[in-house]
């Protein structure tokens, strides 16, 4: 049986999304036709976890207003939401703690003393992640982690394991060598209750860091390697790509690049891209592996490439805007400028 609960980290600043971040969280921002958290706790439902408490930080608020019934991606939500940024451990055992001690409508007994799920929020997947428990149980794991190659593991934890999924090694953001290819924490983890134990309190902790190294130096980290569809969303690349793997069949679910709410001439042409409710297109514009959220205009002769235009903004008539450029809300390109890997 899948875990009965599970907690969501959300409470990051989105730094390397700005400035779409400057008015919501990462984790509400739009993959294709809703937001990122939706996605992830949908994985989690799938599963059979009905209980997700989601550990807020930067703008908690954006949450509680975006989901006023409680439900997301099919699962209740509770939050918990932390004084100051405690890190990815101390953010889980104060989500753990806040959701036990039943601030809101707590599940009967305390979720937290059983096995649970732990989910970076910003990680999209078509991993099993039944096989992953599987694993956890087989082994009798304290702690158990998806890994997915990469080439080039400098951005993500490294995580070295031996035949039996045993893990040997856990370096987070490795630099130079160590950072060459391997098989990287992809941020989905199955816990024991005894880990939280492991979690000093009153200061920021580092799971990656701290906890996810000594628990392997006790020999009771094991990771599941997986080669399943997964992307951290958290870049302007991987935001990109989140979207457009979306709507082009690399995904097992497949959804249309094109909101039926945008308004697209037929004059335009998009190529790769993703249109969401609102935005208008005009003819003769063009788009190319670019995403434009709700609200958003490309006028007429404007050529937009690799690039995110954010809610509301414009960009004008012939304006070229590329190299992953982002736009933050209402923002005007003007007419016939050109912008390159710019953030305005
Ligand atoms: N509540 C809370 N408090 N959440 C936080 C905090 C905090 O202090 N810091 C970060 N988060 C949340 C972010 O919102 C995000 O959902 C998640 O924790 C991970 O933080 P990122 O900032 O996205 O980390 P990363 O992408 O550089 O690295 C992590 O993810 C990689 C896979 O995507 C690490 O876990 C790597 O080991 C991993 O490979
Ligand atoms: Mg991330």
């Amino acid at each position: 049986m899948s875990p009965r609960s599970a907690i969501v980290l959300a409470g990051g600043l989105g730094t390397r999304l700005r400035p779409l971040t400057e008015r919501r969280p990462k984790q509400m921002l739009p993959i294709v036709d809703r937001p990122m958290i939706e996605h992830v706790v949908a994985k989690l439902a799938t599963e059979g976890t009905d209980d997700v408490v989601l550990s807020l930080g930067y703008r908690p608020d954006d949450f509680g207003a975006a989901y006023p019934s409680g439900r997301c991606g099919g699962a209740g939500l509770r939050y918990a939401t932390e004084p100051e940024p405690l890190g990815t451990a101390g953010a889980i055992l104060f989500a753990a703690r806040q959701a036990s001690t039943g601030n809101g409508e707590a599940a009967v007994g305390d979720p937290f003393a059983e096995t649970f799920w732990a989910l970076n929020g910003d990680v999209l997947t078509d991993a099993p992640l039944g096989e992953l428990l599987e694993l956890h149980r087989s082994r009798a794991a304290e702690a158990t982690i998806l890994t997915i190659p990469m080439t080039d593991a400098s951005r993500y934890g490294l995580v070295e394991s031996d035949g039996s999924g045993r893990v040997r090694r856990f370096v987070e953001k490795p630099a130079g060598a160590a950072a060459a290819s391997g098989w990287i924490n992809a941020g989905v983890y199955v816990l024991e209750p005894s880990l939280l134990a492991r979690i000093p309190s009153g200061r920021p902790v580092s799971m990656e860091r701290e906890i996810f190294p000594s628990v392997a130096a006790d020999g009771a980290l094991y990771a599941l390697r997986s080669e399943s569809y997964w992307i951290d969303a958290g870049t302007p690349a991987s935001y990109l790509r989140a979207n457009i793997d979306l709507t082009s069949g690399r995904r097992e679910m497949s959804l249309r690049p094109l909101s039926p709410r945008a308004t697209v001439s037929p004059a335009a042409e998009v190529a790769r891209s993703v249109v969401m409710e609102r935005a208008v297109v005009e003819a003769g514009a063009r788009l190319e592996g670019s995403v434009v959220l709700p609200g958003a205009r490309i006028a007429a002769g404007a050529v937009v490439v690799d690039s995110v235009v954010g809610y509301d903004a414009v960009v004008g008539p012939g304006a070229a805007v590329a190299g992953f450029t982002l736009l933050g809300d209402g923002v005007t390109v003007a007419t016939g400028e050109s912008l390159q890997g710019a953030r305005r």
